[in-house]
């Protein structure tokens, strides 16, 4: 049990890599809660979790609005008393072409991929102050780092991210409290499915592992930084993408 009674938030936890996450997570003894803007997922995924066995909150959150990112906090802390992890998971993706990108898309990325993270982070941090402990981690992307066709919005905000993550690195780390970042690669999950196939098959040729990501490769990376084998890391960007754009 690497996470044994440690309370951890992932938003984003109803779908995807965030919902393999928390079905790790809990494997491993935490206490976890879905942090999503998907109730009907987000209530249903927290339901079969307690089915079997886990201990699990699911809570209505926009990211990108602080009063119910206050909120879900206040849910959380009222609920298990404490906050040990927090997984900065969330995403959504709005793909133009940048003369095609409307600012309307360019605005709720950033609200939702960059924004979200600030208010969850500052949010969260008090509690884990208190404690002199905690973990922060903060989805990234390949798109992030390298950048990609048809996600100016995108790539800034995961860009972004990776200057916050630096920045509180330095700021936290004297108060026990580790941040980082992981930054996937193609992942098999809802949101790739809007890249066109030819697409697709030109990026898996490129990848020296030869295939898209599983949602469980990241859970595991989310794992290892959540837990006490990373105690001596923080401020770094953990590439999980099949070895793509090395
Ligand atoms: N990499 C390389 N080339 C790409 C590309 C990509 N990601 N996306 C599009 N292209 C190429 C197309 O193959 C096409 O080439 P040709 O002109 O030679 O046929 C050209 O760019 C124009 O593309 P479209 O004809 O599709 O242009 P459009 O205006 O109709 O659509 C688009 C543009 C919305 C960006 C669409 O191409 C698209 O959705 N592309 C995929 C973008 C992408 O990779 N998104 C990642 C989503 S998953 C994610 O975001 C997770 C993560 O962190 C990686
Ligand atoms: P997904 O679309 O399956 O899941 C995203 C989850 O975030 C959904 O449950 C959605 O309801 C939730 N969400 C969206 N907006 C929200 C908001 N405003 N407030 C609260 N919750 C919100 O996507 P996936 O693939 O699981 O993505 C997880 C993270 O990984 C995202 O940050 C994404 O950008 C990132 N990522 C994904 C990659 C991929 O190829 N799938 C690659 C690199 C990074």
């Amino acid at each position: 049990m690497r996470l044994e009674n440690k309370v951890a938030i992932i938003t984003g936890g109803a779908n995807g890599i965030g919902l393999e996450a928390a079905k790790l997570f809990a494997k491993e003894g935490a206490k976890v809660v879905l942090a999503d803007y998907d109730e009907e997922q987000g209530a249903k995924q927290a339901d079969d979790l307690r089915a079997n066995g886990a201990d699990a909150l699911f809570v209505q959150v926009n990211v990108a609005d602080r009063e119910s990112v206050d909120n879900m906090v206040a849910k959380t802390v009222n609920m298990y008393g404490k906050i040990d992890i927090l997984i900065n998971n969330a995403g959504i993706t709005r793909d133009a072409m940048l003369t095609k990108m409307t600012q309307e898309n360019f605005k709720q990325v950033i609200d939702v991929n960059l924004t979200g993270v600030f208010h969850c982070t500052q949010a969260v941090v008090p509690y884990m102050v208190e404690n002199r402990k905690g973990k922060i981690v903060v989805t990234s992307s390949v798109s992030g780092v390298y950048g990609n066709v048809g996600q100016t919005n995108y790539a800034a905000a995961k860009a972004g991210v990776i200057g916050m993550v630096k920045s509180w690195a330095k700021e936290l780390g004297r108060k026990g409290i580790n941040v980082n970042a992981v930054a996937p690669g193609f992942t098999d999950t809802a949101m790739v499915q809007t890249v066109p196939e030819k697409v697709i098959q030109q990026l898996v040729a490129t990848i020296p592992l030869q295939r898209l990501g599983k949602p469980e490769d990241i859970a595991k990376a989310y794992l290892y930084l959540a837990s006490d084998d990373s105690n001596y890391v923080t401020g770094t960007v953990l590439h999980v993408d099949g070895g793509i754009m090395m």
